[in-house]
């Protein structure tokens, strides 16, 4: 959500760029709830300014809701100069009444020289400083764009976003990018979108300027872009060219017309070619607005779905450069797996080679080599999921034996089972989201194939006495180990305790089954579905596990084995002393509250609510990741489950 005064905005969000003096569509009449335009152009017309200053700019592009300007800064680029000031510039902004004004910023081109980068880069920083001091010393109204520079340099960029991060503005557009995607360098364009965000604080918007494509949408969401501009509905339409999200069409190459909606429904292409240029081009515009706001409303669901990483892996499969880009998130993935929610509506869904990169798979493999490792590993064949159903004893007789000479201590070996996405996954937690609300199809690609291999090799190794065969890669679908078939004790698939445990130390870090479930234990089942419902200790309920996701929710106990077991500040939240009696009483944790928290926190989560002096106050489930938490000033961080009293 961005705030203005002039009313808030839905993000991700689409501002049609609005022409102060040739504007002929009428955007209202799509989902526009925000427009940019252009200060310099207003301000460079004498009729248009006078107008502006007497009656407002929203009066003036007859648009009552908020209105961004641009500063001149792209007239900058294009004409080498522009003859007003930074100060002039925002003091005209601020006098027009927009809701959101930018400083005068200037766009290094991609590729620049580093030395003319670093000039403009300075000059830059200068005038986004100014700005904002000018701002807070007079007081104004308006919201402020500083815009994030460094051409395509991505140290450069970081810098950028750090040093203009110190400055409180309102907004952090990406500036300069135009270049990268009318020349499809998107690969580019990624390394800059991301060494730009990954520097800029998550509570203020940042807005990909010029970014008016709809196929770019889902990346740039993905990436963390909150605005898009467009101008593009009108200047493609001006060339008898449509927006689709498989890419642009041509009107004179089309037979058909490119989607449902009302241009599409009316018109053909014939009906157009016929049609005179201006009529012509007003509903080629209309066509691309509706296109494009469609796109963001799939966005802004795949969002609430969960499942975003599928869209942009679809979207780019319409330009090899764009797959490209899509691909380049791999050098990303660290920084995209802090917002991706542990637990979502979605199942996975694996949709080529790029899908092993996504969050929740670095995630699960971080986990695994990270984790207690018993002795010995066992590795099984991929079967019907979850796992642990359907693997039973008659399955150990397929098992290839690589002449292990020793019996299997099955306490002291990890069982796993070979699968894709996700490489390996031990039976006891095999029912943990998103390990079994996954699809996959029989994979036979190289990349996928080679990807599985490496992890299993590497990880592999960490067994110091392994039984397992280098020869592991038989893949998917061949057994082997050296299990007995003969064995009786074949326990460990169905042994509860041992899985809940297990998936104790999944969730919320090594050793805490052991701790948690201590005592005499007892584990109530569902009586419909079988599935483990809720755990008690010694006649005192420790957690209920969620049917849907198979995690934990903690019980009153549970949290306070928890709390007693991790040491501060993991799995914390540490709340001030004002939000002390409210998170006691059980409501719910505001971020602007919050003084600390566990880096490790990410939205859906579990957490410890404590004081500073690391008093166990309440417990219950972050909305948000740790970044977020710490850096929003409003809304809710934490939904409080229970509080101590
Ligand atoms: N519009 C497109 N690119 C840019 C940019 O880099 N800066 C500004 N101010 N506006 C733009």
């Amino acid at each position: 959500m961005l705030k203005t005064k002039h009313g808030t905005v839905k993000t991700p969000a689409l501002m049609p760029v609005i022409h102060p003096k040739k504007q002929k569509i009428d955007v209202k009449k799509f989902d526009t709830e925000i427009v940019i335009t252009n200060a310099y152009l207003v301000y460079k017309d004498e009729e248009l300014r006078e107008k502006a200053l007497s009656e407002g700019i929203h009066k003036l592009i007859n648009f009552d809701g908020p209105v961004m300007t641009d500063s001149g800064s792209f007239q900058l680029s294009v004409y080498g100069d522009v003859d007003i000031s930074n100060k002039e510039v925002i003091e005209f902004q601020e006098a027009i009444k927009t809701d959101i004004g930018t400083s005068l910023d200037i766009p290094t081109a991609p590729y620049e020289t580093i030395e003319k980068t670093k000039e403009d880069l300075k000059i830059t920083l200068e005038r986004a400083k100014e700005a904002v001091e000018y701002k807070e010393a007079k007081n104004m109204e308006m919201l402020l764009n500083s815009v994030v520079q460094g051409s395509t340099y991505p140290e450069l960029r970081s810098y950028c976003a750090d040093e203009l991060s110190k400055l409180n503005a309102d907004l952090y557009p990406i500036g300069a990018v135009v270049p990268l995607m009318e020349n499809y360098k998107y690969r580019d364009l990624v390394d800059v979108v991301m060494s730009s965000v990954s520097h800029l604080p998550d509570s203020t918007p940042r807005h990909l300027m010029g970014a008016g494509h709809p196929m770019l949408f889902a990346l740039a969401v993905a990436m963390g872009c909150d605005l898009f501009d467009s101008a593009a509905y009108i200047l493609y339409a001006e060339d008898d060219r449509f927006l689709t999200t498989r890419g642009t069409y041509k009107l004179e190459n089309l037979q058909e017309m490119p989607c449902s909606c009302e241009i599409c429904n009316n018109y053909t292409p014939d009906d157009l070619r016929a049609m005179e240029k201006e009529e012509r081009t007003k509903l080629i515009a209309e066509h691309n607005l509706n296109v494009s706001f469609a796109e963001l409303r799939v966005v802004r669901q795949a969002i609430i779905d969960g499942d975003l990483m599928e869209l942009v892996e679809e979207r780019c499969r319409v330009h090899p450069m764009l797959l490209d880009a899509c691909r380049q998130l791999d050098k990303y993935t660290d920084d995209l797996e802090i917002y991706d929610p542990r637990i979502k509506k979605s199942a996975f869904f694996y949709t080529g080679s790029e899908s092993l990169r996504r969050p929740e798979v670095t995630r699960h493999l971080n986990k695994l080599k990270n984790m207690d490792k018993k002795r010995d590993l066992v590795i099984l064949p991929k079967s019907r999921k979850p796992y642990s159903k359907y693997i039973n004893k008659s399955d150990f007789g397929d098992f290839y034996t690589y002449g292990s000479e020793r019996d299997l201590d099955l306490d002291n070996t990890d069982f796993m089972v070979l699968d894709v996405p996700f490489c390996l996954i031990p039976l006891d937690i095999d029912e943990v989201y998103p390990l079994s609300q996954n699809e996959s199809p029989k994979i036979n690609d190289i990349d996928s194939i080679e990807f599985i291999e490496n992890f299993i090799s590497e990880f592999i190794e960490y067994y110091d006495q392994t039984l397992i065969s280098s020869k592991i890669i038989d893949l998917l679908g061949i057994g082997l180990y050296n299990i007995h078939p003969d064995s009786d004790n074949v326990k460990f698939i169905k042994d509860d305790e041992r899985k809940v445990k297990a998936i104790a130390d999944y969730q919320f870090g090594n050793g805490v089954g052991e701790f948690l479930f201590e005592g005499n234990l007892k584990i109530e089942k569902s009586k419909k579905t079988g599935k483990i419902r809720h755990i008690y200790s010694n006649g005192t309920l420790i957690a209920n596990m969620r049917a849907s996701d198979s995690f934990f929710v903690l019980a009153k106990e549970g949290a306070k084995r928890l709390h007693s077991f991790k040491a501060f500040p993991e799995n914390r939240v540490v709340v001030n002393k004002d939000s002390e009696p409210f998170a006691r009483e059980g409501k719910s944790v505001f971020s602007k509250f919050v003084l600390d928290c566990d880096i490790n926190i990410r939205s859906k989560d579990e957490v410890l609510i404590v004081n500073e002096d690391d008093e166990l106050l309440a417990f219950g489930k972050a909305l948000l990741n740790h970044n977020e938490i710490m850096d929003f000033s409003t809304g809710q961080a934490i939904k409080t489950r229970k509080g101590f009293g």
